[in-house]
């Protein structure tokens, strides 16, 4: 019996079974992004809020994906204004109106569960709060064109056009991936693109869309530490992640929460 089939360009199409490892994998993330919300204040440290998913993990009897992950050491990435993805979690204290995203990637029963949020240190200039929707709602859209027969194209399409139809920029030098049993699989999912183009949706692909949108220039570098990506205008910037599955009919969301957007008071 031959229950792996990749398509030609590599992509993983998984069994009917596998979606309930994903939901639980997918489940534990998003808990963790529910719970941390509550420490998210100012005076926190970013340190702070990843000792705690650290401990979470341990404790619902997961791995994280991230520590060890290519010399990576922390349980998150904690990205903060304009820092774009891949923030390292340290000593910096959040302020008032500081916007962050926290990325969790763990591991249960050897599937791969990975989400991303923003959060709000006290409350947010309305242009941040305007960032924080445009990107919310640019990931759903994303979300929306899933189903059998449409491309990959057609997911970027339709982030790219929301997103720059709010007057924003999607960026490009990350994409969203591939998961399952694996933490980055192919396809490179791009969050920008044309319609029609790209790998066909089959059902049984499990993949994340991960948009990050900046209020300035698309334009992103890498700090020394080689990991922190900032916007090279230092505008602000936000992402929102979820693990998703195509169905025979449309996805399923791996990683849902009541809530998944924050509350902007
Ligand atoms: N969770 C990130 C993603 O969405 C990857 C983080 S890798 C790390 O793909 F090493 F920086 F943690
Ligand atoms: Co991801
Ligand atoms: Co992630």
């Amino acid at each position: 019996m031959n229950d792996s089939r990749t398509t030609k360009e590599g992509i993983r199409i998984h069994m009917p079974g596998d979606s309930a490892g994903m939901h639980k994998a997918g489940a534990v993330a998003s808990q963790i992004l529910d719970e941390v919300g509550a420490l998210v204040e100012p005076g926190t440290t970013t340190a702070a809020l990843d000792d705690f998913i650290t401990r979470r993990i341990q404790e619902l009897g997961a791995t994280s994906a991230t520590i060890g992950y290519r010399g990576y050491q922390h349980a998150s990435c904690i990205s903060v204004n304009h820092v774009v993805c891949h923030g390292i979690p340290g000593d910096k204290v959040l302020k008032d109106g500081d916007i962050l995203n926290i990325d969790v990637t763990v591991i249960v029963d050897g599937w791969f569960g990975d989400t991303s949020r923003m959060y709000v240190a006290g409350r947010a200039p309305i242009k941040a709060q305007r960032l924080l929707k445009v990107t919310h709602d640019a990931l759903m859209k994303g979300i929306e064109v899933v189903r059998p027969g449409a491309t990959f194209g057609d997911i970027g399409a339709a982030i790219q056009s929301y997103a720059e139809g709010q007057r924003m920029s999607v960026v490009r030098d990350f994409c969203g991936h591939g998961i399952g049993k694996v933490f980055h699989a192919p396809p490179n999912v791009l969050h920008f693109g044309r319609a029609g183009k790209g790998p066909v949706l089959e059902e049984g692909m499990f993949f994340t869309i991960e948009p990050m949108v900046n209020l300035g220039r698309p334009e992103t570098k890498v700090l020394a530490d080689d990991w922190t990506a900032v916007t090279r205008d230092k505008s602000l910037s936000a992402q929102f992640e979820h693990s998703i599955g195509v169905t025979a009919d449309g996805c399923e969301i791996f990683t849902p929460s009541d809530k998944f957007f924050p509350d902007l008071g």
